[in-house]
């Protein structure tokens, strides 16, 4: 990255935000985003991903907004990214955990979000076992609720990390191969990665067996009402078939804890049969991306060497999920410049000019 590039960012990384691309009050999902606001999104992380490079990643632009992460399932990535992205753009971040949170004393999800907004929260970040709480939650509080993972339905933050990442490296997804691989039937993050690709105009391949994909997968076999279910997606229960000429290779965990019994007969076949290894990918495109949401079985979805290995790009998915994080809570704020933080004000100079060498 070059000086001039990472000096230009100011205190008010979203100015001049295309904000008429951008019409969501929530992030439940990419379902209803179209390639002009996911492209929003997307540009205005790469400014972000300017203010984490420099050596004081700290700017104003969210300062007296309050942002509370309430997750009911276990997180490391996800929840640890949203805190940074907050604190990072000033905000005050609160992480409640509902095993310690008064859920444990029988509250309901809706009286949790209504007092977590009448203490101050203007975001609440979500994530929730059960498919669609977030749009539960969404209808009962005027705070803006992003979905960080509902059950087996969406994961919008992850699939946008995914698509930034895969745009960071060519420039472009139209016209990509990008392959899903794994527990398609149980993953959130493959169904919001098949939105957000398609709408970028990838094309998409999902392959695992047959236990683990979906009904109603492929289109043809749609019922007319279901048709806009899912996108348009190639189904391929070949690996290799699959992997042949793919640009981006996206290996997913076996999500167990959603998971009713008999789907697979051992884990020693599916490993035999689906885990992604070096042969495989030997017939991708050569120049290949391989891609995990973590957190990631070695030896059973993705063999070790080629999860660390050169094309593997796992780390910066992370590294970007925050960038993309930030960039989502400045929108849902609303704001289009920092409170007297100007590129040439006191609070603009304090940050101006702290890039990293
Ligand atoms: C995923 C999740 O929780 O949905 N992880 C993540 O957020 N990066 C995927 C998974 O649990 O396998």
């Amino acid at each position: 990255m070059t000086a001039a590039r990472i000096a230009a960012p100011s205190a008010t990384p979203g100015a001049g935000t295309d904000a008429a691309a951008w019409q969501h009050r929530h992030v439940l999902d990419l379902d209803d985003f179209t390639r002009a606001e996911i492209e929003t999104v997307l540009d205005l992380a790469d400014r972000m991903r300017e203010v984490l490079d420099r050596r004081i990643a700290r700017v104003p632009a969210l300062r007296g907004y309050t942002v509370m992460n309430l997750f009911y399932e276990a997180s490391t990535r996800t929840r640890a990214s949203f805190e940074l992205a907050g604190k990072v753009l000033g905000a005050d971040v609160i992480s409640l955990s509902a095993s310690t949170a008064s859920v444990q004393k029988g509250e309901s999800l809706i009286d949790t979000v209504r007092t977590l907004r009448a203490i101050g929260a203007d975001v609440i970040v979500m994530r929730h076992a059960a498919s669609g709480a977030p749009y539960l939650a969404a209808r009962h509080t005027d705070a803006a609720i992003v979905n960080a993972g509902d059950g087996a339905h969406a994961h919008p933050t992850q699939a946008l990390l995914d698509l930034y990442t895969i745009r960071s490296h060519f420039g472009s997804l139209a016209g990509k191969r990008v392959v899903l691989i794994g527990d398609i039937a149980h993953s959130r993050v493959a169904r919001s990665d098949m939105w957000g690709l398609a709408a970028m105009g990838a094309e998409v391949v999902v392959c695992g067996p047959p236990t683990l994909l979906p009904r109603g997968l492929r289109a043809a076999d749609r019922p007319t009402h279901a048709a806009p279910a899912l996108p348009a997606v190639t189904v391929e229960t070949d690996i290799d078939r699959a992997i042949a000429g793919a640009h981006v290779v996206i290996a997913l965990r076996l999500q167990s804890e959603r998971q009713e019994g008999g789907l697979l007969p051992s884990l020693h076949e599916y490993a035999a049969l689906y885990q992604v290894t070096a042969a495989r990918l030997a017939r991708a495109h050569p120049d290949h991306l391989l891609m995990h949401p973590g957190p990631k079985n070695e030896g059973i979805e993705i063999a070790g060497d080629v999860a660390t290995g050169a094309h593997s790009i796992i780390e910066e998915q992370v590294t970007n999920g925050v960038a993309v994080r930030m960039a989502l809570l400045y929108l849902l704020s609303g704001r289009t410049e920092s409170p007297g933080g100007g590129p040439g004000s006191a609070a603009g100079s304090a940050v101006g000019g702290e890039a990293r060498a």
